[in-house]
């Protein structure tokens, strides 16, 4: 595994393979990987010849009173963990490639309205950080496929939109959201929970189930179902930011074209913010 730090010597390496017929697939992260994103890693390697993987904890995309400074950054581990996975390129590029002139005079790429709603409004400027980080990384990896959680299914929502709007020559791919035996969606914010609050925590995903099943029973009252978890989630210690069923392709409310149900959920810990999704078909 070969590890760049800057721009100019990824895309040269890059080029290099790109000229030999290679394929490419690339897997952004932050880094502090685990099972979750290893099998994004798996699910590139099986789609292309070579696998790009980039850590970068992209302040952009943290609010002034977030844990941009607390993220954890475990480099080494990282690295191993790409090395046995058979990745063959890593990028791990400074904030001044990213941001060489400084972040708040850069360019900047917003996806309207879908960038608003749930976790947009309540991180306002979130998703233009992600979105004008992942265009960046496109551009200086130029991928054919990038893969990305469905953990976090608002932001593979907007990155579609963008690619689509855009028109971007590059394929995304969606993977299934990797969970603890218990349910809970495996994250790097896992590590910041007390022993206790991990005991409380896989409640959001079987609020989340509940929700679902309801809905496949035939169950049609949204506002009923939404509020009944909200209270759930209350009365056991979480703090919910929001609990909604939404159309899986808009996130917009459901309606007569829906085909897909989105059921998505936001709630804080202590100081821990914890999403989730789960989806169903609507037949
Ligand atoms: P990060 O939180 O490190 O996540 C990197 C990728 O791993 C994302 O596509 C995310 O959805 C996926 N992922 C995280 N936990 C997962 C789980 N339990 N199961 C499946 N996939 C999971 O998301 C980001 O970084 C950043 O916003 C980024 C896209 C890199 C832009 O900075």
């Amino acid at each position: 595994m070969r590890t760049y730090t800057t721009n100019a010597t990824l895309r040269a390496a890059l080029n290099d393979l790109r000229s030999k017929g290679q394929s490419i697939a690339f897997v952004p992260t932050m880094g502090n990987l685990h099972e979750g994103h290893l099998q994004l890693v798996r699910c590139a390697r099986k789609r292309c010849d070579v696998v790009v993987v980039s850590i970068f904890v992209n302040p952009l995309q943290f609010g002034a009173n977030e844990d941009l400074d607390a993220y954890p950054r475990t480099l080494a581990a990282d690295k191993e963990k790409l090395f046995s996975e058979g990745v063959q390129v890593l990028f791990t590029p400074g904030v001044e490639d990213i941001y060489p002139e400084g972040m708040h005079t850069h360019t900047q790429v917003q996806v309207p309205d879908i960038s608003e709603t749930l976790c947009g409004s309540s991180r306002p400027g979130h998703f233009n950080g992600v979105t004008t980080v992942v265009n960046k990384l496109f551009n200086i990896v130029q991928p054919d496929l990038a893969v990305f959680g469905e953990k976090d299914f608002q932001q593979l929502s907007i990155v579609r939109k963008m690619v689509s709007d855009l028109c971007m020559p590059v394929q995304i791919v969606g993977v299934a959201t990797a969970r603890d035996e218990d349910g809970l969606a495996k994250s790097s914010r896992n590590g910041y929970l007390s022993p206790e609050q991990r005991r409380i925590a896989p409640i959001i995903h079987q609020t989340l189930t509940t929700c679902r099943e309801a809905i496949a029973c035939g169950f049609d009252n949204f506002l009923q179902l939404e509020s009944h978890a909200r209270m759930q989630l209350l009365q056991a210690g979480l703090e919910p930011d929001y609990f909604t069923i939404r159309d899986a392709r808009t996130l917009r409310a459901v309606s007569e074209e829906t085909e897909e149900i989105a059921i998505l959920a936001a709630a804080r810990l202590g100081n821990t913010r914890l999403i989730d999704n789960v989806r169903l078909a609507v037949n």
